[in-house]
């Protein structure tokens, strides 16, 4: 969606100038008569009708109306009055307002460092798979979009690092404590200012970057049963579990972002010959127990070990190896099968080391679709053809591999996947801040507790006119 507005973005910009102009002191009027929430909406629909409007900005004030003859009486309202916002009382001000007509504003929560920081002491805690919890963070507090002002926020980050309590064991992140931490965090921060009560959390935002994103458990099943925190069910996810169907863990207003790879490991790698032709690294499970009924990677692995671990023509592994980005950038095409969850860090390591992902998770929803074209850069084979791979890929490489490498090798691909320290044009944090509009919508349906967004406007419009 952004990215198709960006080709307009120039009269788009000078038309938001203008409505900003004209439409500055009007809102005042509409928020004092109508409330804000009312007001913020029609807004919303306006900047929508101005987004895919052709027309020139005097036809737009001429034409301001949209579907129902109620909006536009308070769409006249908002353009031919003016009064004073400043008897407005501070808590009222509108939640939607600013980032239509300016930039967006995240307001960072200042958390105690138990949170966050004090976790940090782990090395890894910023450097692991689900590191973007820490990364878009610290990109944040850097950014221009930070404001230290929560008056003026349009949303609320809440940093609170879940995923940091490694396991001595198995090295894995234990998670088992999310919960309590982030409802602790939302304690603090509703008892300490009004606008996580003003608003239910509905303009907050939160990362979740685990195998089954708010829902804080590795396994699906017990993922589900667990369910997304009732406090967390209002809010915005920055999550990297998704999915193109209906599931409980992404029942939630979401926005998917990528798991984290450290930049630094990958700029550390030359790309060269790739003498590998189909490669994979990971934990196999031949003879698998299943948990709770189900099998890892849906035995999807199993599959694949079984069948090509003897073929010359694959390079598979189970054993761990730190280095095996450096085997990633030796290799033709990447093996990308689900683990417990569809998507996994390999998705992006291949993207960023130039090796063709091949992904084999039905149903996998993809980061930033709109600027990363997974269909032109990855091949996808339905879990059903798994034992069919090789034949698979033996036809891509006779007809269009070539095209994907070329496809794939666009800088913009690897940019938009890494997240920095601090933000790059074009690098993940800035994916997820440039959807201010997506962020607005998504803040906006928040705020109708569920309803879908017409119904939504039409029902606060009966109820206030
Ligand atoms: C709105 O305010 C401007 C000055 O800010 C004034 O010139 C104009 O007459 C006002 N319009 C109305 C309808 O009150
Ligand atoms: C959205 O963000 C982009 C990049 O930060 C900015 O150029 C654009 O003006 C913003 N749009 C709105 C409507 O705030
Ligand atoms: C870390 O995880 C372990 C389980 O592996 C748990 O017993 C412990 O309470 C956790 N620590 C914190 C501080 O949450
Ligand atoms: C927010 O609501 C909670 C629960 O109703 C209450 O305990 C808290 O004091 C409220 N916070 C503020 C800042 O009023
Ligand atoms: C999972 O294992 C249990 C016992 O090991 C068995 O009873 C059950 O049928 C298995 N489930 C599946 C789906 O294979
Ligand atoms: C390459 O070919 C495969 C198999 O025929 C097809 O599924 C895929 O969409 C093609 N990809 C591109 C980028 O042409």
């Amino acid at each position: 969606m952004v990215f198709r507005r960006k080709a307009k973005s120039r009269s788009f910009n000078l038309r938001m100038k203008l409505v900003d102009r004209h439409g500055r002191h009007d809102r005042r009027f509409c928020y004092r008569n109508f409330g804000w929430f009312l007001c913020s909406l029609s807004l919303y629909f306006f900047s929508s009708y101005l987004i895919s409007s052709s027309s020139s900005t005097t036809a737009f004030l001429h034409k301001t109306t949209v579907s129902t003859s109620r909006t536009s009486i308070v769409s006249s309202a908002l353009f031919e009055t003016n009064t004073t916002l400043s008897q407005q009382p501070r808590s009222q001000k509108p939640v939607l307002s600013r980032g239509l007509f300016n930039d967006l504003k995240v307001y960072l929560y200042n958390l105690p460092s138990k949170y966050n920081n004090d976790w940090l002491a782990n090395k890894r805690c910023s450097s692991h798979l689900f590191a973007a919890e820490v990364a878009i963070h610290k990109a944040l507090l850097s950014s221009d979009v930070r404001t230290l002002d929560p008056w003026e926020a349009d949303f609320f980050f809440v940093p609170v690092y879940v995923s940091c309590n490694f396991s001595t064991e198995n090295g894995f992140p234990a998670i088992g404590h999310a919960r309590s931490l982030l409802a602790s965090a939302v304690r603090v921060i509703s008892f300490e200012m009004p606008f996580w009560n003003r608003s239910g959390g509905a303009d907050h935002v939160f990362v979740a970057s685990h195998d089954y994103g708010a829902c804080f458990h590795a396994v699906e099943e017990l993922a589900i049963a667990d369910g997304i925190p009732e406090f967390l069910k209002r809010s915005i996810i920055l999550q990297t579990f998704g999915v193109t169907y209906r599931h409980p863990c992404q029942d939630v207003e979401n926005v998917l972002i990528p798991p984290y790879v450290s930049p630094e490991s990958i700029r550390a790698l030359e790309s060269r010959k790739r003498d590998i032709w189909v490669f994979f690294r990971g934990k196999i499970e031949v003879h698998p127990k299943n948990v709770s009924g189900r099998f890892y990677s849906k035995r999807l692995r199993t599959v694949i070990w079984k069948k090509y671990n003897r073929h010359r023509k694959f390079y598979l592994k189970r054993q761990r190896y730190d280095g095996y980005q450096s085997e990633m950038v030796r290799s033709v095409f990447c093996l990308c099968p689900s683990g417990w969850a569809p998507w996994s860090p390999r998705l992006v390591e291949s993207v960023a080391l130039g090796c063709v992902p091949v992904i084999i998770a039905d149903g996998i929803r993809f980061p930033f679709p709109d600027i990363v074209r997974w269909p032109h850069i990855s091949l996808t084979v339905a879990e059903k053809d798994v034992g069919k791979l090789w034949r698979i890929l033996k036809h891509v490489a006779a007809t269009n591999l070539s095209d994907i490498q070329r496809n794939l090798w666009d800088p913009v691909n690897r940019r938009a996947l890494l997240f920095h320290h601090s933000i790059k044009e074009g690098d993940a944090t800035w994916q997820v801040t440039r959807m201010n509009l997506t962020l607005l919508d998504l803040i906006s349906r928040n705020l109708c507790v569920s309803s879908p967004r017409l119904i939504c406007l039409l029902h606060y419009n009966a109820a206030s006119l």
